[in-house]
């Protein structure tokens, strides 16, 4: 029915010939190069690859004077005397100094012209939209901070933050900062269990959550979750919840959903704890630079989620230079990223980083495809979106909705669009450069993760040529580096693990209550340096392509494959969308390849197409790749991330049970549905 397409944007890999490494030659064939586009260039921050080289090697020479200047314009109490003093694996930055980031994220731009510019425009589901100027979300912080200190809340206490995407989510991180407390964001999307869990591990004193949220036409009725997290003798630590009223008192709710029961002395409406908080003080809590800022549990490679913890003076100089030079953020912006706050991404490029640079954020409060897959365009379309920073699932997601959708909306104030949480294929990367942005914008995939706290590879929009499937060049003070298992470095396009040298600013600083399993972990496994857990190669022209997992690396037959390559091949072919490859035990080869695939709408499913899209990845990467078995199926098993779990893909493969913790899966149904699909062998 379908022949596998040839094109320019299909991979090629071919086996390298070292077979006593037993690593092959990802080289993959993706030759296409797109240079800054030139009105991009000539008004952005950085415009010239000199310029980013220039930057850079000062940014490794001599940090102490990078970091001065670059954030000079950020609010400390006290300079600092040291810039980094480290003993592995323990980094402190910018000793001396004292600082609330609040105080850089808000205070300081109520004495100029942005004090009425808007910080946060909102939409919720339901379509309504609210604007918080900054002097409003300095006046809410400050109302929250004080509310806060009435409870009792102080320097190092944590407080849980259980919301969903609504600008007092904001607020409620920016004010635990504004009295020194550590937050710790629990994604929305979790169960109680996994709140209660996280609760648990950090032992936080208050809970901040609200009524209810919009998602996808239905409430998600986050307060009466808490109640159920905190009906558990684990979660006895916590003596407050405050709940905010997001829902209108005068609107029309669906029949089921039971009214908010507040529990007296434990609970306290936002807004009254406000009233009775007026005679305390808002003054921002100084704090010394590595004073911890947030827990942000992640999972790890075992079971149970990690609390990543990070600091204060650090993070926001991370987060600070990442906003101003990825985004190439001015004055007039408006941008959206879309990610939830309750992730890193949220964390950093919806509040810290923007809010640091004056910037005004959209943030959207439901789902991408409600009522429509137009809403994304139209809310592009209506606020008019400068920048956007999504991700591929959803660039994915979009794809498969047809460029129909972007196609009826103006969307031509975007000019740039970002990339971030897995890699992007080649395919949607010239889809999103394409239906979304005209062919106008520079396409910008960032890689990091939630221990670095910001970006660390970009192409740098006005600087650097962009490669479809590629992360770029190291951001500015990192300095990465590909190494065998050994710690040894590899040659330019052998694949091998990806670590960071030195440490850098926003890095974490320990892992919450587990110190060991932080030096362990991470610095450990290659004799001091940085272990991003990731595989990755780097070209002869020093651009990163970050493979994936390297537990998601298969070796199938002595051919280290990654599978992330597997999963570009497949959705290069036109029947395909999305596609996840695991590796299944086998006795001749190590391991067999297994991959389970989405369709196009209307494909049909049978052996055919199976041998088919088999025949195509050996075509595309090589026989050794062929898939053993491709599986159809309707939907694969996503964290509310949007992150494919391989872990369940695998258990589901090799025909046993899965056992780990199923907390961040975000529709448990696809499970069974897997379990009972049809297979084809390829
Ligand atoms: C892992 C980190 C970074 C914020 C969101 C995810 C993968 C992330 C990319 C990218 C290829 C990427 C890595 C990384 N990843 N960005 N641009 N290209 N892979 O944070 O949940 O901590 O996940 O996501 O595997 O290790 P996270």
């Amino acid at each position: 029915m379908t022949t596998p397409i040839e094109g320019p944007s299909t991979p090629d890999i071919r086996s390298s010939a070292d077979a006593a490494s037993q690593t092959i030659d990802c080289r993959l064939k993706e030759e296409r190069r797109f240079t800054p586009p030139s009105a991009f260039a000539e008004r952005a921050r950085v415009g010239l690859r000199e310029e980013y080289e220039k930057l850079y090697r000062e940014s490794l020479d001599d940090p102490e004077a990078f970091w001065r200047r670059e954030t000079a314009d950020l609010v400390f109490r006290k300079p600092w005397k040291t810039t980094l003093e480290w003993k592995l694996p323990h980094a402190a930055w910018f000793v001396g100094a004292e600082l609330n980031i609040t105080e850089s994220c808000l205070d300081r731009h109520l004495a100029g012209p942005r004090k009425n510019k808007a910080a946060i425009i909102w939409e919720a589901e339901t379509g309504e939209v609210v604007t918080l100027t900054y002097a409003q979300l300095h006046r809410e912080v400050c109302a929250l901070a004080r509310g806060l200190r009435w409870l009792g809340v102080g320097a190092g206490d944590r407080v849980a933050i259980y919301m969903g995407m609504h600008p007092f989510a904001a607020v409620a991180m920016l004010a635990c900062a504004r009295v020194g407390a550590i937050h710790t964001v629990v994604f929305g999307g979790f169960a109680p269990e996994a709140l209660r869990d996280r609760i648990a591990d950090c032992r936080a004193k208050v809970v901040i959550t609200q009524d209810a949220a919009w998602r996808r036409g239905k409430l998600i009725p986050l307060k009466r979750m808490v109640d159920d997290a905190l009906a558990s003798p684990a979660a006895a630590s916590v003596d407050a919840v405050v709940v905010l009223r997001r829902l209108d008192a005068t609107a029309s709710l669906p029949q089921d959903f039971e009214p908010v029961t507040m529990m007296p002395e434990r609970d306290h409406d936002w807004s009254d704890l406000c009233t009775k908080a007026k005679g305390e003080t808002d003054e921002a809590a100084i704090v010394p630079s590595e004073h911890p800022l947030f827990i942000l549990y992640t999972s790890g490679s075992t079971g149970q989620p990690k609390g990543v913890l990070h600091s204060s003076a650090g993070y926001l100089a991370g987060v600070h230079v990442t906003s101003k030079y990825v985004f190439d953020l001015r004055e007039e912006d408006i941008y959206w990223c879309t990610a939830d706050v309750g992730w890193v991404t949220g964390h950093s490029y919806i509040v810290y980083g923007p809010l640091s640079c004056g910037a005004t954020c959209l943030m959207y409060e439901g789902a991408p495809n409600h009522p429509d897959w137009g809403r994304f365009w139209s809310i592009v379309e209506r606020h008019g979106v400068t920048i956007l920073y999504t991700a591929p699932t959803a660039i994915r997601a979009f794809m498969r909705a047809g460029r129909e959708w972007p196609d009826r909306h103006d969307l031509s104030t975007l000019r740039l669009l970002g990339s971030v949480g897995e890699p992007i294929n080649p395919e949607a990367w010239m889809w999103y450069r394409d239906a979304v942005g005209g062919n106008r914008c520079p396409v910008v995939d960032t890689w990091w993760q939630t221990e670095t706290g910001s970006i660390m590879l970009v192409t740098l929009p006005g600087a650097v040529d962009a490669k479809p499937g590629s992360t770029g060049l190291p951001f500015f003070g990192v300095e990465p580096a590909i190494v065998d298992s050994n710690g040894m470095p590899v040659a330019d396009n052998a694949g091998g693990l990806l670590v960071i040298k030195r440490p850098w600013p926003s890095m974490i600083r320990t892992v919450w209550g587990d110190d060991t399993r932080f030096h362990k972990q991470y610095f450990l496994e290659v004799g001091g340096v940085y272990v991003t857990g990731d595989g990755a190669r780097r070209d002869s022209d020093g651009y990163y392509w970050v493979v994936g997992r390297v537990d998601d690396v298969l070796n199938v037959a002595g051919h280290r494959i990654g599978t992330a390559e597997i999963e570009s091949a497949l959705v290069s072919h036109p029947s395909v969308v999305e596609a996840a490859a695991v590796g299944r035990p086998d006795e001749l080869k190590g391991q067999a390849l297994v991959v389970f695939v989405t369709l196009r709408h209307g494909i049909e499913t049978g052996p055919a197409l199976a041998s088919e899209l088999a025949e195509h990845v050996g075509h595309c990467l090589g026989k050794f790749a062929r898939p053993d078995t491709v599986r159809f199926a309707d939907a694969l098993p996503k964290t509310r991330s949007g992150k494919i779990m391989r872990r369940l893909l695998k258990d589901i493969a090799a025909g046993r049970a899965s056992t780990g913790d199923l907390s961040t899966l975000e529709d448990l149904t696809v499970l069974s549905q897997l379990r009972d699909l049809q297979e084809g062998e390829g």
